[in-house]
């Protein structure tokens, strides 16, 4: 099969590289040129927001399935919200129809956990399931990056129901790992800053309240996360469509800088008292883990590495067992 993964971001890369190492033939296609990747991989320049671009794309390599990464995240859609709102929400649109168009076998979309952490006020002790009850005014989308991210879970949805598209959406939890470059998530960001500091010998100050959280927090390894992309585009029966990459295990902001510290025993971090609310300036503090059992039972997918494996990934780069 052709598979087209758009997104050469963190996720993205790995997906590509997982495909081509089975022998998918495989293009990755990024608004920016996409960085070197390991393995035979077409690299394409292409804005998921040009219709006319990727429909060119899917016929020029005959594109057989897509695994739709790209996106903008919160960072970047808080400092240009409608180019957020073009992207993540007109981009999907222009990969379901492209899809639709071009009679693509499967379309995995990317989305993320954060969907839900607006019923986090409302939920019991329960792993949260995917099919969450969302009251549309007083528990809308907590940002608009979720609310984005909500809305291409719609639009894959409904092409679903309405045009047969097969369509797989993954909810990745709070994604961190790196393959080298700097990470663009708020997770990321925040092991980014742990490692540094670590290696340094520099105190972090940690006063971005994006950065910290109060109560318990859901990571998952980038790596996870391209395995269950390619998980999902085998599925042979994906009744759910929705389905959470997560680990099923939190963890404090103690309990996280404590896991780099144990990689890096130099790390000192400065942290006032511990927030009210919850992960990235999310109002409420989570109830529960994420569950990840509709992602075992119907994507054959469950998580292989630890937050221990993820931060020694990042500190130490691809030397350590992926
Ligand atoms: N990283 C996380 O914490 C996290 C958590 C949950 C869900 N997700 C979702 O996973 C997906 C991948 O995230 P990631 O961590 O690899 O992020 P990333 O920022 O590393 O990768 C996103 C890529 O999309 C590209 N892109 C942006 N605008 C584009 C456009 N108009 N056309 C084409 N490409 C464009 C960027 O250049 C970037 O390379 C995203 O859909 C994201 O919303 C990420």
């Amino acid at each position: 099969m052709t598979v087209l993964v758009t997104g050469a971001g963190l996720i993205g890369r790995l997906t590509a590289e997982r495909l081509a190492a089975r022998g998918d033939a495989v293009v990755l296609a990024d608004v920016r040129p996409p960085p070197p990747v390991a393995g035979d991989v077409t690299a394409v320049v292409a804005d998921v927001t040009d219709f006319a671009a990727l429909a060119a794309i899917v016929r020029t390599h005959g594109v057989t399935r897509i695994v739709h990464t790209a996106a903008m995240l919160s960072t970047g859609i808080r400092q240009d919200p409608r180019r957020g709102v073009e992207v993540n929400v007109l981009g999907t649109a222009n990969v379901l129809e492209v899809a639709r168009q071009s009679g693509v076998a499967r379309v995995v979309v990317a989305s993320s956990t954060t969907v839900t952490y607006s019923v986090f006020g409302s939920l019991g002790p329960e792993p949260i399931g995917e099919d969450v009850r969302m009251a549309v005014v007083s528990e809308r989308p907590g940002s608009i990056y979720a609310a984005t991210k909500l809305a291409g879970e719609h639009l894959a949805l409904v092409y679903h129901d309405l045009y047969g598209l097969d369509t797989v959406v993954l909810r990745y939890g709070a994604v961190i790992g790196s393959d080298g470059g700097p990470s663009t998530s708020v997770p990321g960001r925040l092991l980014d800053g742990l490692i540094a500091a670590g290696r340094s010998g520099r105190t972090m100050v940690l006063d971005d309240p994006y950065l910290v959280w109060g109560g318990e927090e859901e990571f998952v390894d980038a790596r996870d996360c391209a395995d269950a992309n390619v998980a999902a585009l085998d599925a042979s029966r994906p009744l759910a469509r929705v389905y959470t990459i997560a680990t099923g295990r939190t963890v404090t902001l103690a309990g996280f800088v404590d896991a780099v510290r144990m990689v890096l025993p130099d790390l000192a971090v400065e942290c006032g008292p511990e927030p009210a609310t919850g992960f990235a300036g999310f109002r409420h503090r989570r109830p529960a883990p994420s569950s990840p059992e509709a992602a075992a039972r119907e994507l054959d997918f469950r998580c292989r590495h630890d937050l221990a494996s993820t931060i020694r990934w990042t500190a130490f780069g691809r030397v350590q067992p992926s």
